[in-house]
């Protein structure tokens, strides 16, 4: 009896520390990052996870090292009011995407992962992939 007292209290100790854990992770909260990064269309350009035209998730970019590089960059871009349509990076300064603003959307940029499946693993590029090395 004291032992299955014992054991139950141990099992009661790992889920307190697996609560805590899953409890961190589940607590930080993105969607103010989410919204901001969908209402300045940052997705137009980056795509909604970051695997846009110029691709920001899997950690790959360089400005992302620090949220005070990140938001340097929304603010010194040169391109203020270009006359002409254009695809490159807009300036965001400090009126449009405050500090605080600018570190949510930090955060959720963060979170993007970019996992496609191998090329092996599409049933349909299989099939092509065999068909091409087909001897005839
Ligand atoms: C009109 C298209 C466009 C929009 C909208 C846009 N970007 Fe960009 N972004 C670019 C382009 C193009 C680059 C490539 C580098 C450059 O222009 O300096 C870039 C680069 C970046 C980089 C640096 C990536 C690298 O190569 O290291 C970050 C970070 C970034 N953008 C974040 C954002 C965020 C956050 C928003 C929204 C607030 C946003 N972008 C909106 C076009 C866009």
């Amino acid at each position: 009896m004291n032992n299955l007292i014992i054991k139950i209290s141990k099992i009661l100790k790992y889920a307190a520390c697996l609560s805590l854990l899953f409890s961190n992770v589940l607590s930080t909260d993105y969607s103010e990052g989410e919204k901001l990064y969908l209402s300045h269309g940052c997705y137009s350009c980056h795509g909604y996870n970051g695997t846009g035209r110029y691709p920001l998730a899997n950690d790959i970019s360089g400005i992302m090292t620090s949220e005070e590089l990140f938001t340097m960059f929304l603010r010194l871009r040169a391109d203020l009011n270009p006359v002409s349509p254009s695809n490159s990076m807009p300036n965001y300064s400090k009126n449009v995407i405050n500090d605080s603003e600018a570190k949510q959307i930090y955060a959720y940029i963060k979170t993007f992962k970019d996992n496609p499946p191998k090329l092996e693993e599409i049933t349909i590029f299989k099939e092509m992939l065999d068909n091409s090395n087909r001897k005839e």
